[in-house]
């Protein structure tokens, strides 16, 4: 009878760590909305966030850039114009290489433009044509302390669990700058809960010397992805496995084009790195930019199921979700 309680306890308790275990944690294929539900909002607004979190992703991604007052900034690059209409409201300010730095601007400036829809400021298109359209409705630029407490807020109110995925952008760019990007990044992050590998916030970055320093002097205990896009970057899987949880590369790193009989070559690299207890989270699966696919779900079934890659980046999350839960 004693053995039996005790097994009933130890099974009980295996039972709730199960359900507490974060996704990333599982084997189940994770769904990153990129940039938040940009396929449809201007990227990385809050209007974008709150609609990705509707989707049910696991994670939405924060890409955070410092501004000249150190506040961290949620914005894809350094840069502010092709995202803002910074040229028409501080002509004054761009630099002699005639770009808008976010690291000029304190945070009130920032909050002082319209966020956009992405385009090239050359040629005054958007880059996605069908998507929402450029210089409509009103949009704004937000911190990651906003975001976080939109996110959080949303948990709370819907009894949901989404994980933030935070990417540290350009870091050696704000040491030139006199800042340290990560510290500051590591802080807002701590002061939200997010410490541990267990606190549903995944960090990236390009730059594989910072995330080193993230993980060995930084002292940080989250689950860290290194981003790729070369194939040189491979090489050194075994050298990320050391300081990393898992990789994040472009989608075309593993998915190499058709054989001669019209079947899609796969790399080797999932394997490799799986073999070395790496995820991998693969980047930027677009309903809207198939290349030779002849459809968004052929493409998710060769990079999920052929594949075996363990999440994926996307600006369409309601349909990865719809892929992943019908299959
Ligand atoms: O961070 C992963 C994914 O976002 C790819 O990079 O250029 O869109 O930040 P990027
Ligand atoms: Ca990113």
């Amino acid at each position: 009878m004693k053995k039996l309680i005790v097994i009933l306890v130890l099974s009980i308790v295996s039972c709730t760590n199960n359900i507490s275990k974060k996704a990333v944690l599982t084997n189940k294929k994770i769904v990153i909305a990129h940039r938040g539900a940009s396929g449809y909002l201007p990227e990385h607004t809050m209007e974008a966030k709150a609609m990705a979190y509707a989707m049910n992703p696991d994670y939405i991604e924060q890409d955070i850039v410092l501004s000249k007052d150190n506040i961290p900034i949620v914005i894809h690059d350094i840069h502010l114009e092709s995202v803002t209409d910074v040229a028409t409201k501080f002509p004054n300010k761009k630099r002699v290489d005639g770009r808008y730095y976010v690291i000029d601007f304190t945070l009130d400036e920032l909050k002082q433009l319209n966020a956009l829809e992405r385009f090239n400021p050359k040629t005054n298109k958007a880059i996605y044509p069908n998507r929402f359209p450029l210089r409509k409705s009103i949009f704004k630029l937000h911190t990651l302390q906003q975001e976080i407490e939109l996110i959080q807020g949303l948990n709370k109110s819907t009894g949901k669990n989404i994980g933030i995925y935070p990417e540290i952008k350009e870091p050696s760019f704000h040491l030139k700058e006199g800042k340290d990007i990560s510290k500051i990044v590591l802080k807002v992050l701590k002061n939200y809960g997010y410490k541990t590998k267990n606190d549903n916030c995944i960090l990236q970055c390009f730059d594989g010397n910072e995330l080193k320093r993230i993980r060995n002097k930084l002292n940080s205990q989250l689950f860290l992805v290194q981003l790729m896009e070369f194939k040189k970057d491979e090489a050194k899987l075994e050298e990320i496995s050391k300081y990393a949880d898992g990789i994040g590369p472009w989608y075309k790193q593993i998915i190499k084009g058709k054989n001669k009989n019209g079947n899609w070559q796969i790399s080797n690299l999932v394997t490799k790195a799986h073999a070395l207890n790496l995820k991998v989270h693969a980047y930027t699966f677009r309903a809207d930019e198939l290349g030779d696919f002849k459809s968004f779900d052929e493409l998710l079934n060769t990079v999920l199921f052929k594949a075996n890659i363990d999440g994926v980046f996307t600006d369409f999350s309601d349909k990865v979700k719809a892929f992943v839960n019908k299959n």
